[in-house]
């Protein structure tokens, strides 16, 4: 896969594609990022990105002419798919990781300032958003996509580990330890220490339950619980009121 980022700040992306498991995956050739600088393609003699906005307001805005211009410049076929950072939609969610995962080419446009003339939306197929929040720039926006998108290419880690992480069976992840057995008075799960597979595989769907109980009871809404799913619940609403 190859992921394009067109940005004003190519340095910030320097120690992020050279650490840990992005850079492992990138050096694997996994996957292929690039950085273009969206000030390569002014046309002025000053490099000027922006310009102030039509009928006043704060601010300046990116202008539209140089931005398409790199995007054009980055698009290598038809399906070369292409994404604006904004905080202007549906925040992005695991799914969307795993449907922009199966791309063979990505570009991500990050906006910066107040953001990018409104006709840059014509030359766009999607806008995401990280969250409900308005941020300096695109640039961490488009790092979040790269990390949720790359880390889950093939072989980039392991499908076990994948299998069992947040979201993906629509619970949050059970809690989990490591040695060790002991901190300060509190103890690991004795269920967890005797090696009884099904016993853990149980007790871990009730502790995820439980999470999601606690944390986001808003994605048990629509859930089509299976029957142990639903007594486990019980034994944990029951629990909890004692
Ligand atoms: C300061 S913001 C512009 C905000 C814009 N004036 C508004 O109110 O919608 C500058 C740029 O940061 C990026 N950005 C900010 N917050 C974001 C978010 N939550 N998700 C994705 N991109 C974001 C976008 O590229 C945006 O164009």
């Amino acid at each position: 896969m190859k992921i394009t980022v067109l940005t004003l700040f190519p340095e910030m992306y320097e120690g992020f594609l050279n650490t840990s498991i992005i850079k492992r995956i990138i050096d694997k050739k996994l996957a292929e990022i690039k950085v273009v600088d969206i000030r390569d393609y002014s046309q002025d003699k000053h490099r000027h990105v922006d310009d102030t906005p039509y009928g006043g307001g704060a601010g300046m805005l990116m202008k539209v002419d140089v931005v398409h211009r790199a995007l054009l410049d980055n698009i290598s076929n038809d399906y070369t798919y292409t994404v604006l950072t904004s905080p202007k939609a549906r925040p992005l969610k695991q799914v969307d990781f795993e449907r922009l995962s199966k791309l063979d080419e990505l570009v991500i446009i990050c906006g910066h300032y107040e953001g990018i003339d409104y006709r840059i939306e014509r030359y766009i197929d999607e806008k995401v958003s990280i969250g409900d929040y308005i941020l300096t720039g695109g640039e961490l926006p488009s790092m979040v996509m790269i990390d949720g998108i790359l880390r889950l290419l093939e072989e980039g880690i392991s499908s076990d580990s994948l299998k069992e992480e947040s979201f993906n069976e629509g619970l949050l992840e059970y809690p989990q330890y490591t040695r060790p057995v002991e901190y300060n008075g509190d103890v690991v799960p004795e269920v967890l220490q005797n090696g009884n597979h099904e016993l853990i595989r149980r007790y871990n769907l009730k502790m995820s339950l439980k999470e999601t109980l606690l944390n986001r009871p808003d994605l048990l809404d629509e859930r089509d619980f299976t029957e142990e799913e639903r007594q486990l619940l019980a034994e944990i609403v029951s629990e909890m009121s004692d």
